[in-house]
């Protein structure tokens, strides 16, 4: 497949507070878009993968403040932590924005005149609860007694009473079209459960939005207005548009990526994604994103995760604790994507003996091993196919398509449960065949055991790539497969093993996890 010949993808992480160090969730909602853009380049699409940092506003103001720091030099320092996460955990990205680099700034205020002269802008006084934390406004209504006669907005965070002028957008105008567009794309919000929330959020009736900080310095300034910054959520989601080069547009090259096919979010965020954004794009009349998917939320060993708690899980450390991709696979198939989730160390560890280092680790080490044997160290010569041999291939040259619906709906788990369910098959066909009892008996049959089994774990190597890059290229190393031979194009018949590639000595890829005593 010729690069980009199917339709180009364009897909965004949430652009992350430098305010914290990173941990599981942030890991979790890039390392899903890393799945899923290895997945579509594996398939031949053009992919563009964008994450990134976001670095204005008043909790950034904060916590720069806090530490006695100057908010660039916080910035640059935090920032660079997300940076090496995205090293450590081997994400493929493209393109990696902060919003206080130049062009971002001149793709706000690009977007602030667009909506000014859309007559979407106007000035009064902002007097309302705002949330530092959550970095939004909330109505009276909408929030809980906290400790001591205080207010908590639904999060939980804190509120404090806010009181000046401030821009406003034209929110409450846009509700009949957002409603209308929610109808003509019923995937354009996913999964169902979330769309129905913000649909329900819709028909409540919107209010106008406030845009532009008066009291907060640490910001993108308002065009021509001295004193005003831009809003910190108008600021971060221009970071989609940013890095596509907007405002100074290549016409071809922005209607490549945009509208963009996926933002990939948490469900804490998704009123900004599916609410807000899409009202602002309208407003500046421009293209809606094809699809806003809310993933869930981790907890650890049953708690909500929290720095007050002491409980905050560091992907660094459970990449050093359990390996690079098998805390890839365990996040990606632990949970049905979309709902949330629970890590625990017992369910960690059994998913790496049982699905890694039992399904497929013994699978593959047991096949190469008697083809390293029995077979001179390369691909068995196959003979004529039993009617086993056939039906178990030709399940495994569908996969692909299976994987391909999975991949569509975001249901990464699917995808893992579907291959994992193949590898099974895969096991109980070699259990069945027995093909370590032939050798004497029926060579030439063990040899074509030995090749089905070989064949079908040719294809689960390259289609654990999204999830696991480095053991499925390991698995691919030993099958003797090198880089034209490892995208989709090679799955199925076109790529069936060669009979007599000389193998090199087979290497366990998943170890088990034995705890230490
Ligand atoms: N800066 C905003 C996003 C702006 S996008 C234009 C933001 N940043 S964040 O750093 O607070 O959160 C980023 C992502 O991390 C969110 O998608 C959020 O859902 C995710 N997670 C934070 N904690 C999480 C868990 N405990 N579990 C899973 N994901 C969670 O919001």
């Amino acid at each position: 497949m010729v690069d980009g010949a199917l339709a180009p993808f364009y897909l965004t992480t949430p652009i992350y507070y430098v305010n914290d160090v990173p941990h599981i969730g942030h890991a979790y909602t890039t390392l899903a878009c890393d799945a899923i853009a290895r997945f579509w380049r594996l398939d031949g699409r053009a992919v563009h993968f964008l994450t990134g940092t976001d670095e204005h506003g008043q909790k950034i103001q904060r916590a720069a403040a806090l530490q006695g720091i100057d908010p660039q030099v916080f910035c640059d320092r935090v920032s660079q932590n997300f940076r090496d996460l995205a090293q450590t955990m081997n994400y493929s990205i493209d393109d990696f924005i902060r919003t206080t680099e130049p062009r971002h700034k001149t793709a706000v205020q690009a977007i602030w005149r667009k909506l000014l002269d859309a007559g979407a802008i106007y000035e009064d006084t902002y007097k309302g609860w705002y949330s530092v934390r959550d970095e939004a406004y909330f109505d009276v209504d909408e929030l809980q007694p906290g400790p001591d006669g205080t207010r908590l907005a639904p999060t939980g965070a804190p509120v404090e009473w806010v009181e000046e002028p401030s821009f406003f957008f034209r929110l409450s105008a846009y509700g009949d079209r957002l409603l209308e567009h929610y109808d003509n794309n019923p995937d354009f919000i996913l999964p169902r459960g979330r769309r129905n929330e913000v649909v329900s959020f819709v028909k409540g009736g919107l209010r106008d939005l406030s845009i532009s900080r008066a009291s907060i310095s640490w910001g993108v300034p308002v065009p021509d207005v001295p004193g005003h910054t831009v809003y910190v959520w108008l600021d971060a989601l221009t970071n989609y548009l940013t890095a596509l080069g907007y405002p100074a547009i290549d016409e071809a090259q922005f209607r490549r990526w945009w509208p963009a096919d996926l933002h990939m979010i948490g469900k804490d965020i998704i009123r900004f994604h599916a609410v807000y954004w899409p009202a602002f794009l309208m407003a500046a009349e421009l293209p809606i994103p094809k699809r806003v998917f809310a993933h869930g939320w981790w907890t650890n060993e049953g708690q909500k995760i929290s720095k007050s708690l002491g409980n905050v899980i560091d992907p660094t450390q459970l990449v050093a604790t359990y390996g690079l991709d098998q805390t890839r696979y365990f996040l990606l198939r632990e949970v049905p994507f979309g709902q949330d989730g629970d890590f625990s160390h017992r369910a960690m560890v059994a998913r790496i003996n049982s699905d890694l280092a039992n399904d497929l680790g013994n699978l593959a080490q047991r096949t190469l091993s008697q083809i390293a044997r029995n077979c001179a160290g390369k691909v068995p010569q196959p003979g004529p196919l039993s009617a086993a041999d056939e039906a178990l291939l030709d399940s495994v040259d569908t996969l692909l398509d299976e994987l391909r619906t999975a991949f569509e709906g975001q249901e990464i788990h699917l995808a893992l449960t579907r291959l994992w369910a193949m590898i099974g098959d895969t096991n109980g066909y070699i259990a069945r065949e027995a093909p370590w009892s032939l050798k004497k008996t029926d060579p030439a049959r063990m040899a074509t055991v030995l090749w089905v089994t070989a064949e079908a774990i040719r294809q689960f190597a390259i289609l654990v790539q999204p999830v696991m890059p480095g053991a499925g290229a390991a698995l691919l190393d030993q099958l003797g497969q090198g880089p034209e031979s490892r995208t989709f194009d090679s799955l199925g018949v076109k790529g069936r093993l060669a009979a007599d590639t000389p193998l090199p000595p087979p290497q366990g890829v998943f170890p088990r996890f034995v705890e230490e005593a």
